[in-house]
């Protein structure tokens, strides 16, 4: 199991936003997203959109899906599934905990959250 990181305070990232923890702190060699979801949880996916090359940081939560910003493919935060085309690929999911006021990532480790 990797170790958790801590990516700062619950306060950093409002309610249906997103914050991107780089490649070089995450040590998985991939950008996440953390996306603060409007069931009020916070959930991690890899930034890069599994259909072309798009951050899904920058795109729009509803409810607790994110949809990409350049073709609209839509993700669940919860397991990373792929919604719609024209992605055909799920995200992968990475375990988030909070911790009093801060957020821990466990990079590489599965979400495994019901959806
Ligand atoms: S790059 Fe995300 S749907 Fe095409």
């Amino acid at each position: 199991m990797s170790e958790a990181i801590n990516i700062g305070s619950v306060d950093d990232i409002d309610e249906g936003e997103a914050k991107v923890i780089p490649a070089a702190e995450t040590g998985t060699g991939e950008d996440i997203a953390i996306f603060h979801a409007e069931d009020g949880n916070f959930y991690a996916l890899n930034d890069n959109c599994t259909h072309e090359t798009a951050s899904l940081a920058d795109g729009w939560i509803e409810g607790t899906e994110v949809e990409c910003p350049i073709h609209s493919a839509k993700f669940c935060l919860k397991k990373g599934t792929a919604l719609c085309m024209p992605a055909t690929v799920d995200a992968q999911t990475h375990k988030v905990e909070v911790s009093g006021d801060e957020l821990l990532l466990y990079p590489n480790v599965p979400a495994d959250i019901e959806a």
